[in-house]
């Protein structure tokens, strides 16, 4: 594994170590032995099928879910437990909640304070969490709005903005906490297909930057540009791993190549109701005929983003 890191020029010292991680709901395992290294700058693209365990395993990581096997380390400290000569002891509230600090998370759903404006959204954490003063949590607070493209919607309420919009308050909300580490789940997912690129193009300027970034998404178009390395989970097993270029265009497994088919054919259909809906007829259809096989990209595709999770 080193071996491969090395080639890919990151830092050996992985900022993210999961090793063996188990968790059951109810009796029945959901993450059955994932072991993922993340370094320091790295993106990781997480996709799978719908309940393979891909949000379970990133709030695992910054243990809003409790781990039942394996361990986790985030730049170095083991995340919820101590190891006292090798029992581990459960870490208390406040101790987790200081190892959660450094994780940034931005979920489909964006859950912004309704009450409170942009500005007082992105300085809240910064201010109640950190003790950080108000002068200076705004000061952050407004150039991340500028890093977002919202650099002129500080006064505005949440019901006011776009779902596009109301995302990157959330993403400069998750920053304004200066993490180690961002945490993606489906972040546009939930959004009108108009308003998925410029969140994507908020997290592809947030890895250039050099942010660490573990993101579930389907939006394949993003996969292949931005991340250094997609990892591909089915029943709480990850199946397969690599570069993108190799992951998904030229998958190894049954069960990548099964998934990634789906996608193309959501697509597909998804590229036909865009195309109904913009000529008003049926008989437009021909304008993306081939969809059904598989080798050709639908336009949707090809345009690089993929419309539902
Ligand atoms: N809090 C929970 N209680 C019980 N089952 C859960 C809970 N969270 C997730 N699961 C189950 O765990 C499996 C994995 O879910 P999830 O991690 O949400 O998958 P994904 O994000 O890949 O769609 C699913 O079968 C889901 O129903
Ligand atoms: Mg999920």
């Amino acid at each position: 594994m080193s071996q491969r890191h090395a080639a890919t020029g990151f830092p050996d010292e992985p900022l993210v170590r999961a090793v063996n991680v188990t968790k059951a709901f109810h009796g029945t395992e959901v993450l059955k032995g994932i072991d993922m290294d993340v370094h320091r700058g790295e993106v990781v693209v997480l996709c799978g099928p719908s309940g393979s365990g891909k949000t379970t395993f990133l709030r695992c990581i910054n243990q809003l879910e409790t781990i039942d096997g394996g361990r986790i380390w985030v730049d170095g400290d083991l995340m919820g437990y101590e190891d006292r000569g090798g029992t581990l002891h459960r870490l208390t509230d406040k101790r987790m909640a200081a190892q959660r600090r450094d994780i940034g998370m931005c979920f489909q759903r964006f859950n912004l304070f309704p009450h409170k404006t942009v500005l007082e959204n992105v300085i809240e954490a910064p201010m109640q969490v950190k003790g950080t003063s108000r002068p200076q949590a705004e000061a952050a607070a407004r150039e991340l709005l500028d890093q977002v493209g919202l650099g002129d919607k500080p006064s505005a309420y949440p019901a006011q903005l776009s779902g596009g919009q109301q995302q990157r308050v959330a993403i400069a909300r998750a920053l304004a906490m200066d993490p180690k580490l961002m945490l993606f789940d489906e972040p546009t997912s939930a959004l009108d297909p108009e308003l998925v690129g410029e969140v994507l193009k908020v997290m592809r300027d947030l890895a250039t930057r050099g942010m660490t970034m573990i993101v579930v998404t389907h939006e394949m178009g993003f996969a292949r540009e931005v991340a250094d390395r997609v990892v591909f989970i089915d029943a709480g097993a990850v199946v397969e791993e690599g570069p993108p270029d190799q992951c998904l265009g030229n998958p190894q497994h049954q069960r990548t190549r099964a998934f990634l088919s789906r996608m193309r054919r959501e697509e597909a259909a998804h590229a036909r109701a865009v195309v109904q809906t913009v000529t008003g007829t049926a008989d437009a259809l021909g304008a993306v005929g081939g969809l059904d096989d598989e080798s050709t990209p639908s336009p949707d595709e090809a345009a690089g983003r993929h419309p539902t999770t």
